[in-house]
């Protein structure tokens, strides 16, 4: 069984997307591949854990390979992990994107893809990450903490939630007359720039982990 990814980052980009919503930060990076901005990558395949979301239309739409991979279709966990694993080797995935993938990533994959599997956050980690905090709840919980400056954090992903290295995190002011909605506005807008720049980052070996060059780390 497929258990470690082998194909090093410095090779063309083949990235896996997962993502249970509408889509919007896939659309961006989709965007940013088609204008150049992230040279020699690819999305190999979408995944989704809801058979109905924007992400698999935005795919389709695209001619991108997408599909629904869910739990509920498998009698267990590890034939599940395994459907996983095999669908991003089969793809030649060697850069995993989650983008507003609302399940916890199986701890076998992140393993298999140590510090290849990237995250973005709807603030500014460490704070107002973790469980509970998602999409709304974050925007509620910075407005009610009175912060001045909120933002976002794309940060690699660990089997903690919200809890591993950043690579690329970019402010935005909150006013006083922001409410959860206006706030949540600013910062996505600020999430379609930062994501395709750090997915670039990472394709041009500049994101230092425990010291060394991502795109030098081989398994
Ligand atoms: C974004 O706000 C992201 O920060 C969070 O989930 C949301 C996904 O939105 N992780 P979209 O599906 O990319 O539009």
């Amino acid at each position: 069984m497929f258990e470690r990814c082998a194909i090093p980052l410095n090779h063309r980009l083949n990235i896996a997307v997962f993502g249970s919503g509408r889509g919007s930060n896939f659309n961006a990076i989709l965007d940013a591949i088609k204008d150049g901005r992230i040279p020699g990558a690819r999305v190999c395949l979408v995944i989704s854990n809801n058979s109905t979301t924007g992400i698999l239309e935005i795919a389709r739409a695209n001619s991108l390979p997408a599909i629904h991979l869910s739990q509920k279709q498998f009698a267990d966990e590890t034939a599940f992990v395994d459907a996983m694993l095999m669908q991003l080797h089969q793809c030649k995935a060697n850069l995993i994107v989650l983008a507003g993938y609302m399940k916890r990533l199986p701890s076998r994959v992140v393993q298999a893809y140590r510090y290849r599997v990237l995250n973005i956050h709807p603030a500014l980690l460490p704070k107002f990450g973790g469980v509970g905090m998602y999409g709304m709840h974050v925007h509620e919980a910075v407005i009610a903490a009175r912060e001045r400056v909120s933002g976002a954090t794309v940060h690699i992903v660990d089997e903690e939630y919200d809890n591993g290295p950043v690579v690329l995190q970019r402010t935005v002011p909150v006013s006083p007359d922001d409410t959860p909605d206006s706030l949540a506005a600013k910062v996505l807008q600020i999430e379609h720039a930062i994501y395709p720049e750090a997915i670039r980052m990472i394709a041009e070996g500049r994101v230092p982990v425990a010291g060394e060059q991502l795109a030098a780390h081989s398994l």
